[in-house]
């Protein structure tokens, strides 16, 4: 009888062991995977985890605004993790974590910009809040970014700026609507200026399929596609 108690408890703590081993290790590891590496990670459930925006970066405003320009060619090369964290951040991040306030500015702090980012592997929501991407939907639908402009395929990842235009107040309201455009013009900029900082190429664009990603994305009527930022790195020549 000692015998086979002892059998048990050997056995458990085996199994214990192994389960420990699976279930943890395999989670440790892919942390530790995340803390040392700079690429993009897909965790299960389809977040990805941006980190922090470096607020030490090289630049300045006058340097960013004499690089600006549009570029129609990229590097296939996908976006470094930090890149992308600093890109949407300073597109329209939460600069004062207190009033939830952003780093552009909108009409009434209406707030109504949401930005999309088209990649290859799927179209995923930015939540500035959780600093984080939620996917919408697996698949690559940048050929819908690109609304007949072969060149935005070159490029790793598009940012879909959608105003929910609702937010605005009335919808038939052509002044209201004018102010979601602005809005949309604001992130556009700080895209701009950021990219031109960060020796990113980026071109700010109208054009797109409209209704094919609005499908794709799964926007409701009041939610409009306004502009997109094709981004990626430069071609080294
Ligand atoms: C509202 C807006 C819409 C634009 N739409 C497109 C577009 O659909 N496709 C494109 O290639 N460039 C687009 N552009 C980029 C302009 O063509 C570009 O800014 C202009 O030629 C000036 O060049 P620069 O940006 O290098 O100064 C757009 C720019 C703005 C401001």
């Amino acid at each position: 009888m000692p015998f086979l108690l002892l059998y048990l408890v050997f056995k458990f703590i085996i199994f214990a062991s192994v389960f420990i081993n699976k279930v943890f290790m395999k989670r440790n590891l892919f942390l530790a995977f995340l803390f040392f590496s700079s690429i993009i990670a897909v965790s299960e459930d389809g977040i990805i985890n941006l980190v922090k925006p470096n607020l030490n970066r090289e630049g300045t405003v006058m340097q960013a605004l004499l690089k600006r320009k549009s570029t129609r060619e990229f590097s296939e090369k996908e976006l470094d993790v930090k890149d992308l964290s600093d890109l949407l951040w300073s597109a329209n991040g939460i600069n004062r974590v207190e009033s939830g306030k952003r780093t552009a500015p909108s009409a009434l702090n209406r707030q109504d910009i949401d930005i999309y980012v088209i990649m290859l592997k799927g179209a995923y929501l930015y939540d500035a809040k959780e600093n984080c991407l939620r996917l919408v939907v697996k698949g690559d639908f940048r050929a819908l970014v690109a609304g007949g402009q072969d060149f935005v395929l070159q490029a790793p990842l598009s940012l879909v700026l959608v105003s929910e235009t609702s937010k605005m107040g009335n919808v038939n309201d052509s002044r209201a609507m004018q102010m979601c455009a602005v809005d949309a013009g604001i992130v556009s900029q700080n895209i701009s200026i950021f990219c031109a900082s960060a020796n990113l190429a980026t071109v700010a664009r109208a054009s797109m399929d409209v209704e094919g990603l609005s499908k794709v994305l799964k926007l409701t009527p009041t939610q409009k596609p306004l502009m997109n930022h094709p981004v990626g790195y430069f071609i080294e020549k």
